[in-house]
């Protein structure tokens, strides 16, 4: 399994956190009563991200379950948990949700949700889940890279930077099979939509400021040049002396995915 770290993880949190689409939020809350507690399970949780997002923002009162296969990246979020009013109960799962997908029951919760997860899933799964989940109320994922991003300033190379990042997204992620990759929204939008009412919205980074989330993304950019075997280190070069400079941004488009059973 390919291991996300925690450090990445928690500093994306912040960029995340501005990101996303707000009226998803309005339209999960005219689902539910106030008073019900809603069940609500993340998959793939990670540091907690998605949960810390959700957790002020939705009225109601909720039941939440965590599932991810790092014991490390849940023990991390165990660490920093900080509960509310609203939570009623927590349940941490140490759980693949790719290969038991079965064993979820998924007819126990209200919400299915997950953030940062989708497109590193296999073609079949997404199937696989419409047929566990087609009378689920509500189902989001958040933040679906959507196969385009930018740096500025702009450099001769940056489409083809772009390209090669975009064919490693369609890489095996260390699951054992290739992942969707960035038509992940668009293949869960045409799968869900027989069942619910579906929208995708627009939830893209845009860093300005935070060079260290930058550079750590540049990080990701030499790491896809060099196992292509090319040579774009003037690119790199450019682009880490653009941050030095405090003369750089990044813009990269996510979308946010929300269905309502119909
Ligand atoms: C990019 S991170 C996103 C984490 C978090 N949802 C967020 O928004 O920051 C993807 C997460 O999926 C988890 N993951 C990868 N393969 C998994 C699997 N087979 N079953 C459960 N979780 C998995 C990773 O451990 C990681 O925490």
């Amino acid at each position: 399994m390919h291991e996300f770290n925690n450090n990445w993880l928690k500093l994306r949190e912040t960029v995340d956190k501005k990101s996303r689409n707000l009226k998803i939020i309005q339209l999960i809350n005219k689902k539910f009563d106030n008073n019900t507690p809603v069940s609500i399970i993340d998959l793939g949780t990670g540091t907690g991200s998605n949960f810390n997002y959700l957790k002020p923002k939705l009225k109601f009162s909720q039941n939440w379950v965590f599932t991810d296969i790092s014991l490390n990246s849940i023990n991390y979020f165990k660490r920093n948990l900080k509960l509310s009013n609203k939570i009623i109960k927590t349940k941490f799962q140490i759980f693949d949700v790719i290969n038991d997908l079965d064993k979820i029951k998924f007819k126990s919760f209200d919400i299915v949700t997950g953030s940062a997860f989708l497109d590193i899933l296999p073609k079949n799964w997404f199937y696989k889940f419409h047929k566990f989940n087609s009378k689920t109320e509500i189902v989001l994922f958040a933040l679906n890279y959507n196969g385009d991003f930018k740096f500025l300033p702009k450099h001769k190379y940056d489409k083809i930077i772009v390209n090669l990042f975009n064919k490693d997204q369609k890489t095996d992620k260390g699951i054992g099979n290739k992942a969707v990759g960035p038509n992940c929204s668009n293949l869960i939008n045409n799968i869900f939509k027989k069942t619910h009412h579906t929208y995708l919205m627009n939830s893209k980074w845009n860093v300005e400021k935070n060079y260290q989330f930058q550079k750590y993304f540049l990080y990701f950019c030499s790491k896809v040049i060099k196992n292509n075997k090319v040579d774009y280190s003037s690119w790199l070069k450019f682009r880490y002396n653009c941050i030095k400079q405090k003369n750089s941004r990044l813009i990269l488009q996510n979308t946010d995915f929300l269905a309502i059973k119909k």
